[in-house]
């Protein structure tokens, strides 16, 4: 299928293979070392125990919000509670519905099958999917033609775990057979601080609580920024300082990769000023603004918006996208109301 590649990773902080590595062995391994989303994380315990003291599966569950929140994290600690092998593959990687069959045909009693970006998959393997989530068995065609038969294959008891960013492109009948699903929300910056100080902590980095603050405030709320900026920081203090990651060290970084003081950077202000400066604040199409700034539109509804939504920075309208009085203040713009507004005064 050539569907597009999202830059996902391109997350706000460029990641390198090395950086990647480091942040699979932050990975929370434990529920203690999960912070927030304590909502989410109680109803899944929930679902859990109660699935253990049946001696059941857990039914399937789906987790959705913006890159970097926990997803594949929260995987893996279902998996671990329930005590299962979890097998990872994607939408996109399993391309035609004998590739779900041999998947599906090895997996044993009480496995867990994450598939990420499952709103990739394609439609021929969502139908194949559909009965092996709700009655554990599979339809195999076999051979072509007239004489052509289906065998039915019987499944073992096994949960599927989707994890998407667009939980709006899932067909209704793909969500509607996930038993558990759970929205993922953007974290509190005194939640991110709890996750960089422990990330700290593992990485043995000493770090002054200002520069935790400053790091967290800047994280848009998202623990993969969080880390990574945790590890430019240490990168800069190790080079610039003595190895102690000090406030005005943190600053100077933080000021290096132009991340500003509500933790927008470059391509969110480029998206910002696309709105604003070439389309008068908009009502704008996201296709639109996407060419404008020379970003795929995926990127820019995945990683861009989610967060300029959440600080009320940018609106949704049926027309288009509009930058609110916020988006200029922040950017020292006057808003078209209070230019209005003056020239009734005169
Ligand atoms: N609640 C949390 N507590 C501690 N660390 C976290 C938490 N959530 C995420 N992380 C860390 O943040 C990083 C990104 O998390 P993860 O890969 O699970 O996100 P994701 O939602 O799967 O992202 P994507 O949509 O890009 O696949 C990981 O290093 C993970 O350990
Ligand atoms: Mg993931």
């Amino acid at each position: 299928m050539a569907d597009k590649v999202l830059k996902k990773d391109k997350d706000k902080v460029e990641s390198n293979p090395e950086e990647e590595i480091l942040l699979t062995s932050l990975r929370a391994k434990s529920w203690n070392e999960f912070f927030g989303q304590e909502n989410v994380k109680e109803s899944l315990q929930i679902a859990i125990k109660a699935a253990k003291k049946r001696g059941e599966s857990i039914e399937h569950v789906l987790l959705y919000g913006p890159p970097g929140l926990g997803k594949t994290t929260l995987s893996h600690l279902i998996a671990r509670e329930m005590d299962a092998n979890i097998r990872i593959t994607s939408g996109p990687a399993i391309e035609r519905a004998g590739d779900l069959a041999s998947i599906l045909t090895n997996l044993e009693k009480g496995d867990v099958l994450f598939i990420d970006e499952i709103h990739r998959l394609n439609k021929v393997v969502e139908e194949a999917l559909y009965p092996a989530m709700e009655d554990f068995c599979l339809d195999i065609v076999i051979g072509k033609g007239p004489s052509a038969r289906t065998l039915r294959l019987d499944l073992p008891q096994f949960t599927i775990i989707g994890a998407t960013t667009r939980v709006g492109l899932l067909s209704a009948p793909l969500r509607d057979r996930f038993g558990v699903v759970h929205h993922l929300e953007f974290y509190k910056p005194e939640e991110i601080e709890t996750l960089i100080s422990n990330a700290a902590k593992k990485l043995n980095v000493l770090i002054d609580a200002d520069s935790v603050k400053e790091i967290a405030l800047r994280s848009r709320g998202t623990p993969r920024i969080g880390l990574k900026l945790l590890k430019r920081a240490r990168d800069f203090a190790q080079v610039k300082g003595k190895g102690e990651i000090s406030k005005e060290l943190t600053h100077n970084a933080l000021k290096m990769l132009k991340i500003d003081s509500l933790g927008l950077d470059t391509s969110d202000i480029r998206y910002i000023k696309s709105i604003i400066e070439k389309h008068s604040g908009g009502p704008v199409g996201i296709g639109t603004i996407a060419s404008t700034i020379a970003e795929d539109v995926g990127t820019v509804e995945d990683v861009i918006e989610p967060y300029l939504l959440q600080i009320g920075f940018i609106k949704r309208t049926p027309k288009g996208r509009v930058a609110t009085k916020a988006a200029y203040d922040h950017l020292n713009l006057k808003h078209p109301e209070e230019n209005k507004n003056q020239q009734k005064l005169i």
